[in-house]
């Protein structure tokens, strides 16, 4: 799919957009982003004042925690990450009279959401797509806790956390974000996530219908299935994965998560912010 794609752009352009990718990692060290990972700027232009990407707005109060999308960030199951994603068919440069993109993704890709059909034939056939999620469970206080490191999360760590009755929407964080292993090209299945027995004292305990995580599945990969089905067999409880939670303090938010409307997709980019 890639190489068929790139072999209809025009040599030059090419040439041209790995040469300023070049030019734009050198120049870009001015704006760092999250300390430790790698950077992932874009072309400057010439005379243009560089664009200022940040992590935190409003003087620290709001707190962008979804993952920015670029060709290097990790795809689940690839060594080489998510690979080009992005072409440029018409350009100003090539003569149109704007530049117009054109994005090939999977739905879960970065962070994202998973809605029922991704994990169940007969709720996908019935429709439980990304746009039948509820927007009342995406937006609204969040807890975002940290998760013992030297362990997934199993029904005894759930129960350590004590969270109360009454709180809706958890943001976990976890090893993976210590680990940065949402900065790293390559995918790494010793992820941390949620153990079949973990995953069903959430559904069973507790008032949880939003639950984040902080790398591409909310399941350990051991679980890879039998936690997705746990979490999602109810139609009540939806997963965000692939949040940034870094340098974020924990506590008492304001999230707000909004997914594309793509109907008929059982996943859905999504951009998910903190308001403190
Ligand atoms: C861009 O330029 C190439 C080479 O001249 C041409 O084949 C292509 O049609 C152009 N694309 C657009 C969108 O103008
Ligand atoms: C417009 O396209 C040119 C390549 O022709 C590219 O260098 C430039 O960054 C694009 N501008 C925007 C705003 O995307
Ligand atoms: C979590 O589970 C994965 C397998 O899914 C394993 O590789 C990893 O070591 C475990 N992590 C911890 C901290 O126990």
């Amino acid at each position: 799919m890639m190489a068929k794609t790139t072999i209809k752009l025009p040599f030059l352009l090419l040439f041209f957009t790995s040469l300023t990718l070049t030019l734009a990692v050198a120049e870009n060290t001015a704006y760092p982003t999250i300390p430790g990972t790698q950077e992932t700027g874009f072309s400057l232009a010439n005379e243009v004042p560089a664009p200022v990407r940040r992590e935190v707005y409003a003087d620290g109060r709001i707190y962008d925690i979804s993952h920015r999308i670029t060709t290097n960030m990790p795809a689940f199951g690839e060594l080489e990450g998510l690979g080009q994603y992005l072409w440029l068919p018409a350009s100003i440069k090539n003569g149109s009279l704007a530049n117009n993109s054109e994005m090939k993704l999977a739905t879960h890709t970065g962070t994202h959401v998973d809605a029922p059909g991704h994990v169940f034939d007969h709720y996908f056939d019935a429709g439980y797509d990304v746009d039948t999620l509820d927007l009342e469970v995406l937006n609204g206080p969040a807890l975002l806790v940290d998760v013992p490191r030297d362990k997934n999360i199993t029904a005894e760590v759930m129960e350590t956390l004590n969270i109360p009755k009454g709180v809706r929407r958890v943001l976990f964080r976890t090893l993976n974000t210590d680990r940065k292993l949402m900065f790293r090209k390559e995918f790494d299945s010793s992820y941390v996530g949620f153990m079949r027995d973990g995953a069903r004292w959430l559904v069973q305990n507790t008032d949880i219908k939003l639950v984040g995580i902080d790398y591409l599945s909310a399941a350990a990969y051991a679980d890879l299935l039998p936690s997705h089905y746990e979490f999602l067999e109810g139609r009540e409880v939806i997963l965000v994965e692939g949040l940034k939670l870094d340098g974020v303090p924990a506590g008492l938010y304001n999230v707000h998560c909004l997914h594309l409307r793509l109907l008929g997709a059982e996943g859905s980019p999504i951009r998910c912010i903190l308001i403190k």
